[in-house]
């Protein structure tokens, strides 16, 4: 009989700087809603993923207490969640070299998110950036996590970590790592650049313009999404009215997603308006859900000792749980010890 597992969520967010509207709309707002429903939550801060590409030492250490306040600020209760990051917890790079052993590299090659960072450099770029998958594989795995929110770009990489787990039970004769679950779900599980409809909002993207940092101030926010660019035609009642409109679509699901409601019931509100009458609305929302937020933060970065206990004792509760988990891999794969 297949085994049961605790319905647990994990997911994870790499402290490399800069917190877009992406981040939060596709990720960090979603953990808040899972803490609410009967799973266990468990969120990370990917330190370890983060330097695959050069981090700055300090940068990495302010990014990654910037990270946790922003989860915080969120929402996210470090009691009610497990709340850590990732190198503090060092079973996460052991079953990550397993997890090394188990993919293969025709799995590897095929990972767009690699494509896409090392693009024309590929020779030049770090090992850890090709086995990046492995350790967040491992990530997952090491609390035998049922549930992954994440926005769609990371599908592919959870697809991969079903694939380990799917391939380490087989190799060994088990059932014991769970095929994951992704949960890519909402208005805005792809958040678009401000000013390119096509591309993703990014944080490594060159203009400033094309997102909204959750450190972003009112005047901020406001000015970017009026400049955001947009067609000549009013907005549509229906969401098939959307299609070939990518700009519009993304400013109609960003409302959606922050508002809580279906992209349908902001179109049956909306739909026949000019973007002159959408765009402060949608910028009134923005400052209103995101103002208080980012003040907030900033007030959690003036204790960064507070910061740090979060994170001390957020690891103690992780590696509760990883520990007996690593263990048990290491039996299973034959490793002599106690
Ligand atoms: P990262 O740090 O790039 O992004 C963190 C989360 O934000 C989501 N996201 C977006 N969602 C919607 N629209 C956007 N424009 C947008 N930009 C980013 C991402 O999908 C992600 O959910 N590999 C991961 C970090 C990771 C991880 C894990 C995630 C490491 N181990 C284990 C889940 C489980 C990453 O680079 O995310």
């Amino acid at each position: 009989m297949a085994t049961t597992f605790t319905p647990r969520v994990f997911s994870g967010i790499q402290p490399s700087g800069g917190l877009t509207l992406g981040n939060y709309l596709g990720a960090i707002k979603r953990f808040v809603d899972m803490q609410a429903d009967e799973f266990e939550t468990i969120y990370c801060m990917v330190d370890l993923h983060a330097i695959t590409v050069w981090q700055d030492p300090a940068d990495l250490r302010r990014n990654t207490r910037e990270l946790c306040a922003g989860f915080i600020a969120s929402g996210i209760d470090p009691e009610q969640s497990v709340l850590f990051n990732q190198s503090q917890v060092p079973e996460h790079t052991q079953l990550g070299w397993i997890f090394n052993t188990v993919a293969r590299m025709g799995w590897l090659n095929r990972m767009t998110q690699f494509k896409d960072k090392a693009g024309k450099n590929r020779e030049n770029s770090s090992v850890g950036l090709f086995a990046y998958p492995a350790l967040m594989a491992a990530d997952i795995l090491i609390y035998h996590a049922t549930h992954v929110p994440v926005g769609e770009d990371q599908k592919q990489h959870v697809e991969l970590t079903r694939d380990i787990a799917a391939k380490f039970n087989h190799d060994y004769g088990v059932d014991f790592f769970p095929v994951t679950e992704p949960v890519i779900e909402g208005a805005a599980t792809r958040v678009m650049s401000l000013r390119d409809g096509s591309k993703k909002m990014s944080k490594s993207d060159a203009s400033d313009m094309s997102r909204i940092n959750m450190t972003d101030d009112a005047d901020a926010i406001a000015q970017k999404i009026r400049k955001a660019r947009t067609d000549p035609d009013a907005l549509p009642s229906e969401v098939e009215g959307l299609k070939d409109r990518p700009e519009a679509r993304n400013l109609v699901n960003i409302f959606a997603a922050m508002d809580d409601r279906s992209v349908e019931a902001v179109l049956a509100d909306v739909g026949g308006k000019q973007f002159s009458e959408f765009k402060p609305m949608l910028a009134d929302l923005a400052v209103a859900k995101l103002s208080p937020i980012s003040t907030e933060m900033a007030r959690l970065m003036e204790h960064p000792d507070e910061i740090d206990k979060i994170l001390d004792r957020g690891a103690t509760r992780a590696r509760e749980i990883a520990s007996p988990i690593l263990k048990k891999t290491y039996e299973i794969v034959g490793m002599v010890g106690s």
